[in-house]
C-alpha cells in the first residue's frame, strides 16, 4: 500500500470525493442550518438527495418542505411528491423543479394512471394544499421548498415519492419520464415525520413483476431463440439423424411451458394494474405471442407428413410465424424492461444474451451456407457424370425425416 501507484490512487480517490461533493446536493447540514429552521433531514443514499422538514408548532397545522436534488443534467428536473393514495407513482402530488427560460422554476403535477401509461406529464392542480412553492436552481443541483397545509386530522406518517429526469419540454412545461434505466431514479420512501423515520417501501406487485420478467426473459427470451437455432443450425449439419427435431421440441416444449406460467403471471398483473394504468403495447405484444406460439405447437401435431405435397407449404408458414414470434418476443422484452425498470445489469445481460445468440447464428448462417454451396458444386459435378441432382440444396433445407 505504500508504492507511489497507490498513493496516487488514494489521491484520485480524495479528488473525486471532493468534487462529488462539491457537485452535490445541497446536505443535510446545509438545509438544517439555513434559516427556514428545519427541525428535521433525511438523506436518500441512492441519489444523494435530501429531504428536510419542520412541523409548525402552530395552530396552522402546516409542514414546511425542503426537497434537494441533483438532475441528470442543467436541462434535466428534479422532483418529489407525496402519494396520498399510498405506495407507488400514480396518485402522487408532484412538485417538480427545472431551469426555465427566465429562471428557477417549480410547478404542480398530479401524477395520474394515464401519465404511468405513457401520457406526458403536465403541470395540473393537486389534491394536496402546497402554498410558498419555490425553487432554487444552480447548474443540475436543484432544491424545492415548499409548505404543505394539512387539514385536522390528516396523517403526519406519509409515502413520499422523488424522481429525476433528463428533459423537460418549456413550450407546455412537461418534463420527460425519469431517466430509465438508471436505478433509483425514482422510489417511494415511507416516512414518520414526528420521529424522523424513513423505510423505503415495496412497491406494490413487485415481487409479481420480477418473476413475471424473469420467467418470461428465460421461457420466451432464451428457449425459444435455442430451440430456433436447433432446428436450422442441427438439421443441415446432422444429415439424416433426427435429433435436431428432438432437441428443437425440447426446447420449444419447455419454453413454451414456461412462457404460459409467465404469461399468466402478466394476466394477472394485469388484473391487478394499480391506478388503472394499462401497458397497452406490452399487454398486445405479449397476447400476440402467446397466440402465434399456440399455434405453432398445434401445427406441430397438424404437420403433414415429410414426403406429403404440402409439407413444403407447412415449413414455409411454420418458418414464417417462428421467425415473427421471436422478433416480437425481443421487442416485448425491451418493452418489459421499460415498464419493470430493473437494475441496469439485467438490461446489460438480456442485451449480451441477445449478442451472443446472434454471433453464434452469425457463424453457423456461414457455415450452413459453405456447406450448402460445397454440396451444390459436387452434386452439379455428379449431374455431368449423368446421376440425378435429387440433393440439390439439401444442406440448406435439410433432410426432413419427422
Ligand atoms: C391552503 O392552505 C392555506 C393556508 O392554511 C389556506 O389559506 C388556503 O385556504 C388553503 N387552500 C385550500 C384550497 O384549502
Amino acid at each position: 500500500m505504500d508504492s507511489p501507484g497507490a498513493r496516487i490512487v488514494v489521491f484520485v480517490c480524495v479528488m473525486v470525493a471532493l468534487f462529488g461533493v462539491a457537485f452535490s446536493a445541497q446536505s443535510c447540514n446545509v438545509l438544517l442550518t439555513s434559516n427556514r429552521q428545519f427541525t428535521a433531514c433525511q438523506t436518500i443514499p441512492e441519489v444523494g438527495a435530501n429531504l428536510a422538514w419542520r412541523i409548525r408548532n402552530d395552530s396552522s397545522n402546516a409542514i414546511d418542505f425542503a426537497y434537494s436534488g441533483t438532475a441528470p443534467s442543467a436541462s434535466g428536473w428534479v422532483g418529489w411528491g407525496i402519494n396520498p393514495a399510498g405506495a407507488g407513482m400514480v396518485g402522487t402530488q408532484a412538485l417538480i423543479a427545472f431551469q426555465s427560460t427566465t429562471g428557477a422554476v417549480v410547478y404542480q403535477y398530479p401524477v395520474t394512471g394515464a401519465v404511468k401509461g405513457g401520457q406526458s406529464l403536465i403541470p395540473g392542480d393537486l389534491t394536496l394544499n402546497f402554498t410558498d412553492t419555490s425553487a432554487v436552481v444552480s447548474g443540475a443541483e436543484m432544491t424545492i421548498f415548499s409548505t404543505l397545509n394539512l387539514k385536522a386530522g390528516d396523517s403526519i406518517s406519509m409515502q413520499y415519492v422523488w424522481g429525476q429526469g433528463r428533459t423537460v419540454d418549456l413550450t407546455n412545461n412537461a418534463v420527460g419520464p425519469h431517466s430509465i434505466p438508471i436505478s433509483g431514479d425514482a422510489a417511494v420512501t415511507n416516512i414518520d415525520l414526528l420521529t424522523a423515520q424513513a423505510s423505503t417501501v415495496e412497491l406494490p406487485n413487485q415481487k409479481l413483476k420480477n418473476n413475471h420478467g424473469l420467467i418470461s426473459a428465460v421461457s420466451w427470451g432464451l428457449l425459444m431463440p435455442l430451440g430456433v437455432m436447433a432446428a436450422r443450425y442441427l438439421r443441415p449439419i446432422s444429415g439424416s439423424n433426427p435429433a435436431w427435431f428432438y432437441t428443437h421440441i425440447a426446447f420449444q416444449c419447455t419454453g413454451y411451458v414456461l412462457g404460459v406460467v409467465s404469461w399468466a403471471l402478466g394476466l394477472k398483473l394485469h388484473n391487478l394494474n394499480e391506478g388503472g394504468a394499462v401497458p397497452y403495447k406490452h399487454r398486445n405484444i405479449g397476447i400476440s405471442i402467446f397466440a402465434l406460439a399456440t399455434l405453432q405447437v398445434l401445427a406441430l401435431l397438424l404437420r403433414p407428413k415429410p414426403d406429403a405435397k404440402y409439407r413444403k407449404y407447412w415449413n414455409i408458414y411454420h418458418h414464417t410465424v417462428g421467425y415473427a414470434t421471436i422478433i416480437l418476443i425481443i421487442i416485448n422484452i425491451f418493452e418489459g424492461l421499460d415498464l419493470l425498470q430493473p437494475e441496469d445489469k439485467w438490461t446489460t445481460a438480456y442485451v449480451i444474451v441477445l449478442c451472443v445468440l446472434g454471433g453464434i447464428s452469425l457463424i453457423m448462417e456461414i457455415v450452413i451456407w459453405t456447406l450448402w454451396v460445397k454440396q451444390r458444386t459436387k452434386n452439379n459435378k455428379d449431374g455431368m457424370h449423368g446421376s440425378q441432382m435429387k440433393g440439390t440444396g439439401s444442406y440448406r433445407t435439410g433432410q426432413d425425416v419427422v
